[in-house]
């Protein structure tokens, strides 16, 4: 498979394996040494790129783990390492040098990265370094280096005339319209690559990877009448940020998953076919009660997410068979989503849970409540939400519905906690979804 696209100014056509992390293409391949290697795990975001999709004329400009991401699914776009960031009047390398932001500088192309696409973006600075880790400087400096480029910023909307963005970006829109999409075919789906490249890289390395998934055709997220439809490789951040999904439901408290570069990247429906007992995704999914449609290329089934999870990471789904689409009801619930885990950002669960409850009168008419890390797949609570159904929602029947849930429950002690533990946090967790569902109109 031969791989086009622009590497900062440079247009890039190679044959190479597709399926190496694009970190070692630039560093090895490229000589771009300024893109660093920590973890290659995705948490520390020394290797945070920029990656910009064509999208009606526009080029969106995005973080992504380097690390993570094949070369195969960098097919089309713009890639853009610190070296073709880096400018001597660039207003982020001169605040980060000026309130003492960098010491060793090993963290530092990261956070300059970061803080580019927030620039370009109009996000929160200090948020958009959920992604990227420091060991030496102390993260006080690099939040005054961050706010300080956001005062200079806020007069203008002409990052060139920063050199926040150098003058070749202007007409990068141009150049990849011209770049031609060509699809391949294998025998193992990708989507972001975050689970598989923890997982087995060297293993992944002699597959025939399907880069398909993170192709625009299965990104999507289009309402129904009576749904709204989930393209397979709609990522996280794009789920997050959608104006149905959050007509919906409060998509705030799924910042708590991953990182920035992380969910920029992450897939749907490879949070789904993971089928971690903590997804998150998985059982936020359950909670909405969410169909999955199912293809093998001659014929389509669609199930509940519910019969999707069958046993520790064994799922309904054959070899041939991959996801295409996700639908969730636009029934007016009250949602909310909990989720503990030992750090607050950048860490998965110890245990999660969400619940969305349909009341009248106070009386509650639906609910369902899913809970992770409390049994060996991602679990829906149904005899705890059968014993809910017309009671009121309030305290008592929360109380008695905590006693019902840890009676479907089978915790397993580990390093996320003991199964007492987890056993009690489930427990607290249904409280809080009470405290939250009660604040909601
Ligand atoms: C640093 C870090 C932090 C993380 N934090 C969290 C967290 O807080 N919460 C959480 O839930 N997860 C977390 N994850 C896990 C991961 O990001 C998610 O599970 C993510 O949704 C996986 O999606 P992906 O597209 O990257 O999957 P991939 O790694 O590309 O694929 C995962 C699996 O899904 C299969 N697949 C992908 N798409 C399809 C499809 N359309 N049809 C059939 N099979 C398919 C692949 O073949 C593979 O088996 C984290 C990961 C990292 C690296
Ligand atoms: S090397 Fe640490 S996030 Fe990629
Ligand atoms: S400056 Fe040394 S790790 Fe951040």
């Amino acid at each position: 498979m031969t791989v086009e696209f622009i590497l900062n100014k440079e247009t890039i056509t190679t044959d190479i394996n597709p399926n190496i992390p694009l970190l070692d293409f630039i560093r090895d391949h490229q000589m771009l040494k300024g893109t660093k290697i920590g973890c290659r795990e995705g948490d520390c975001g020394a290797c945070t790129v920029l990656l910009g999709e064509l999208k009606n004329n526009e080029v969106i400009y995005k973080t992504i783990t380097s690390c993570l991401t094949p070369l195969g699914n960098v097919n089309g776009r713009h890639v853009v390492t610190i070296e073709g960031l880096s400018h001597p009047d660039n207003i982020i390398q001169l605040n980060m040098i000026s309130t003492g932001a960098t010491q060793c500088g090993f963290c530092t192309p990261g956070f300059v990265v970061s803080l580019t696409a927030a620039a370009i973006n109009k996000q929160n600075p200090v948020e958009s370094l959920d992604g990227n880790i420091c060991r030496c400087t102390g993260y006080n400096s690099i939040k005054i280096a961050s706010q300080l480029v956001f005062d200079q910023l806020q007069d203008t909307d002409n990052l060139l005339a920063k050199n926040i963005v150098p003058q070749y970006f202007a007409n990068i829109p141009d150049r990849l319209g011209d770049i031609k999409f060509v699809k391949n075919t294998g025998t193992t789906i990708i989507g972001g690559g975050t689970d598989l490249y923890v997982q087995k890289q060297r293993v992944l390395l002699d597959k025939q990877l399907e880069f398909s998934t993170h192709n625009s055709d299965l990104r999507y997220i289009i309402p129904d009448k009576d749904s709204i439809r989930i393209g397979a490789g709609t990522t996280m951040s794009e789920f997050i940020s959608n104006k149905h999904i959050s007509e919906l439901i409060d998509t705030e408290q799924l910042k708590l998953i991953a990182s920035t570069p992380v969910r920029n990247i992450a897939t749907i429906a490879g949070n789904l076919v993971n089928a971690s007992p903590i997804g998150d995704f998985s059982v936020i999914l359950l909670a909405l009660n969410a169909k999955i449609l199912i293809t093998n290329s001659t014929k389509n089934r669609e199930i509940s997410l519910d019969e999707f999870f069958v046993s520790y990471k064994k799922i309904n789904l054959q070899q041939d068979e991959m996801i295409i689409e996700i639908k969730i009801p636009k029934d007016t619930i009250k949602f909310n989503f909990e989720k503990v885990s030992k750090r607050m950002y950048l860490d998965i669960a110890s245990v999660n849970s969400a619940c969305a409850v349909y009341t009248e009168n106070n009386i509650i008419r639906s609910i369902r409540i899913s809970a992770g890390g409390v049994y060996e797949i991602p679990l829906l609570l149904r005899e705890t939400a059968e014993y809910m159904i017309a009671k009121e929602l309030n305290e008592k029947t929360f109380k008695e519905a905590c006693s019902i849930a840890v009676k479907e429950i089978k915790p397993i002690s580990d390093v996320r906690g003991s199964k007492e533990y987890k056993t009690l946090l489930l427990q607290q967790l249904i409280k809080a979804h009470l405290i939250q569902l009660e604040g909601q109109q």
